[in-house]
């Protein structure tokens, strides 16, 4: 059975479409990764599927329920960590996830059982007694995946779940939230910026940009779509240097992110003396070079036009964006 059923969904603002005429399926127990640049629409896809927008076209079903028209049913079957902390700090974590679960009406005989379980399937047993506001973020974090599961979603939604913690801290959320898929036999709709815990994590990822699914499948076949190697180098004066590469007809495409040359090409290991003769040739000097596979990155890429981590360097940038759509000044 889908998960999630959607058709031509849009929502538009003012002035800008935020998802544009988004249709996609996701089958029971996927673990679903949207990638996309900031202010790509991510948030907004996942407002309306957790009903807390509304789509101005097309319609969606969660679990079979129509997002619109039976809102109760979709947000009765559905578990939430979206981004806007949301945990009592005055409370203990026992405290918040038993306000959870009186709030969704699990039932009382039953409610301490399950709520040792999920605190537990989060490793945070030993501390359930502590008041929140002495735990550190990657603590609180894995808090508010275990209120999500209180009342027995059958799909758990995660805006971004480890942005903003350190990667060890990370990869434990990860392990949590793989964990939980199969312990739980839940559907996971996440987002996240981390192209290669997406990679690591996800069973199907759909990449995301100015609110159109771009491209939609498992990380190897959209890594294999991609074909070839990727050749990247670092030289001075790259932008000549990839315009001029980007003409020979043995290169797929040559795109300059980061300061490195990203040269994807057939055979990458026979490429390369070619490629060095080449920089020899005109004179430039070229001061790394490396091989590999192409990477989630590289997908990105390929579809946006660029990298997430130069998304990152400019963590504004979605707030600019979102500011001008509501009509601020900067
Ligand atoms: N409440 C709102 N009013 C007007 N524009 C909005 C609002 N929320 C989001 N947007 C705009 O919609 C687009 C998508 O935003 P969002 O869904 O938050 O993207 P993402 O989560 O991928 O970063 C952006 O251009 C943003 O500026
Ligand atoms: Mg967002």
């Amino acid at each position: 059975m889908n998960a999630i059923e959607i058709n031509n969904l849009s929502k538009a603002y003012k002035d800008v479409k935020a998802v544009d005429s988004v249709s996609l399926t996701i089958e029971e127990g996927t673990i679903f990764g949207l990638l996309g640049p900031n202010g790509a629409g991510k948030t907004t896809l996942i407002s309306m599927l957790v009903t807390m927008r509304k789509p101005t076209e097309g319609n969606a079903k969660v679990n079979g329920f129509d997002v619109v028209k039976q809102p109760g049913n979709v947000r009765e079957s559905i578990g939430i960590v979206f981004q806007d902390p949301s945990l009592d700090d005055e409370l203990t974590a026992y405290e918040n996830l038993e306000m959870h679960a009186a709030l969704y009406g699990v039932d009382k005989s039953y409610r301490k059982k399950r709520i040792d379980e999920v605190i537990n399937l989060v490793a945070l047993g030993k501390h359930m007694n502590q008041m929140v506001k002495t735990f550190s973020g990657g603590m609180k974090r894995r808090l508010e995946i275990a209120r999500g599961l209180v009342h027995h979603p059958k799909i758990l939604f995660l805006d971004e779940p480890t942005l903003g913690l350190d990667p060890q801290t990370r990869i434990s959320i990860w392990e949590y939230i793989k964990k939980l898929n199969k312990k739980e036999k839940i559907t996971i709709i996440l987002t996240t910026h981390y192209m290669d815990e997406a990679d690591d994590v996800c069973s199907r990822i759909a990449i995301i940009d100015s609110g159109k699914i771009i491209a939609e499948d498992t990380p190897e076949n959209l890594k294999d779509a991609l074909g070839g190697d990727v050749v990247s180098i670092k030289c001075g004066a790259s932008k000549t240097c990839s315009e001029e590469l980007s003409k020979l007809k043995w290169v797929k495409s040559a795109v300059v992110h980061d300061g490195l040359i990203d040269i994807r090409v057939e055979k990458g290991e026979e490429k390369i003396p070619k490629i060095l003769l080449l920089m020899e040739k005109k004179g430039i000097l070229v001061e790394s070079v490396s091989l590999r596979k192409p990477s989630l990155d590289d997908v990105f890429l390929h579809y946006t036009g660029k990298t997430i981590r130069e998304q990152e360097a400019d963590p504004k940038a979605g707030m600019r964006q979102r500011m001008a759509a509501w009509g601020h000044k900067r």
